[in-house]
């Protein structure tokens, strides 16, 4: 593997693991692999969309590194992370006499990341465990970090732990065959990224928006890597989001959660969502006196390069309100605001006035 691929390396308090991204890099997985250790056979989990073709390339890299991979292929979709299916997996892992030091390797989206990397922290109490991350939300996010997790009836990533993987590789390739909405709503948490902690990385976005839409190999590889490297830093100065580092990468999340759960998930895309959430935080920022009006306008420009939404229409402001409130950055009665006060330059703030978040929401809701 290029060190060239090599987009950052998180430190945690056991250890570190690099973030490897390349154009192509699917292929050289079994290499990877040989070289951290693991041992044959591994165990990759992967959904139905994304068995063929990364599921199986990732089966044959492995192969041609002499490491056999059996395959449980769940589901697509956010209902997969549940317990039934970690259940299923266990036996299934149990009926091939899988053993401590053979890896589990998630081959799909955050939703396979983070039901892999559940099973993988709870099985035998903890084996090996590998985030191939094909989706952009696993890749700029969910395989970074080590939070894995099951959903419960009552609410989303309920159980979970903190278990670092030992290696993220994502093949930037992937990305080509994700649809222009799923494109789109990925791209916005990358240029969040930018937004909060990376003032070049947002002109990166501005010169080549669209060559980035396009999935162009060479720039979006750069960016991919770029954004991995920010979410690599924040979480290793904060691994357990206790020191109120890790809470900046929530830039449009109040907002934006409250729109998705506000609507049963069924409306907004996650980078959608966050995409609104985050002309909401620009807006009560400059009306704070923190921003001025062109950093508003600059970031809703580049929203609207990638398609994202900017407005959202149809919704019920007294359900967002009362979403907001079950925030889980709600602290003693009062929402935490994650603003910015210029690019790359992002806070949190306690004392933004609840008039100023109603007419905020005024004036994003049409
Ligand atoms: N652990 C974390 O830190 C963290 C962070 C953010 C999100 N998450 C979790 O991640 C999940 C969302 O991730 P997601 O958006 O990747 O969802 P997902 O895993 O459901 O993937 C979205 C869809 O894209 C498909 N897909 C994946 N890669 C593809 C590709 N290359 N080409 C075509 N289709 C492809 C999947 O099959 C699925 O249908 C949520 O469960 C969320 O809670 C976790």
């Amino acid at each position: 593997m290029a060190d060239a691929d090599l987009a950052a390396t998180v430190h945690h308090s056991g250890g570190s693991y690099p973030v490897v991204a390349g154009w192509g890099v699917i292929d050289q997985l079994g290499e990877k692999l040989v070289e951290l250790g693991v041992k044959s056979p591994a165990y990759i989990i992967t959904d139905e969309n994304v068995m063929r073709p990364y599921g199986r390339a990732a089966q044959l890299s492995l192969q041609r590194s002499g490491i056999a991979a059996h395959c449980f292929i769940i589901p697509p979709g956010e209902p997969s992370k549940s317990f039934q299916l970690a259940q299923h997996i266990y036996e299934w892992l149990v009926g091939l006499k899988a053993e401590r030091g053979q890896g589990i390797i998630a081959v799909g989206g955050g939703v396979v990341g983070d039901l892999a990397g559940f099973v993988a922290s709870t099985f035998l109490r903890g084996v090996p465990f590998i985030q191939v991350p094909t989706s952009m939300a696993a890749m700029v996010d969910a395989s970074i970090g080590g939070k894995v997790a099951v959903n419960l009836p009552q609410a989303k990533n309920l159980v979970g732990a903190f278990y670092q993987p030992q290696a993220v590789l994502a093949d930037v390739k992937a990305l080509s065959t994700l649809g222009k909405r799923e494109l789109s709503e990925g791209w916005a948490e990358a240029i969040k990224h930018g937004l909060i902690l990376d003032a070049d990385l947002l002109d990166l976005f501005e010169e080549h928006a669209e060559a980035l839409m396009a999935v162009e190999p060479e720039i979006s590889t750069e960016v991919i890597r770029r954004s991995m490297a920010i979410k690599a830093g924040v979480v290793s100065q904060d691994e357990r989001e206790t020191l109120g580092i890790r809470i900046l990468l929530n830039y449009g999340h109040t907002i934006g959660h409250a729109l998705e759960s506000s609507t049963d998930y069924g409306r907004f895309m996650h980078g959608e969502g966050v995409s609104i959430g985050m002309m909401g935080a620009a807006r009560m920022a400059q009306q704070m006196g923190m921003i001025p009006q062109e950093l508003v306008d600059r970031q809703r420009a580049i929203l609207q390069r990638f398609n994202l939404p900017t407005k959202a229409s149809g919704v019920s402001v007294e359900q967002i309100r009362q979403a907001m409130s079950l925030d889980k950055k709600v602290q003693s009665g009062t929402n935490r605001w994650v603003m910015l006060e210029d690019v790359g330059q992002a806070v949190v703030r306690q004392d933004v006035p609840w008039e100023l978040v109603e007419a905020t929401l005024a004036e994003l809701i049409d």
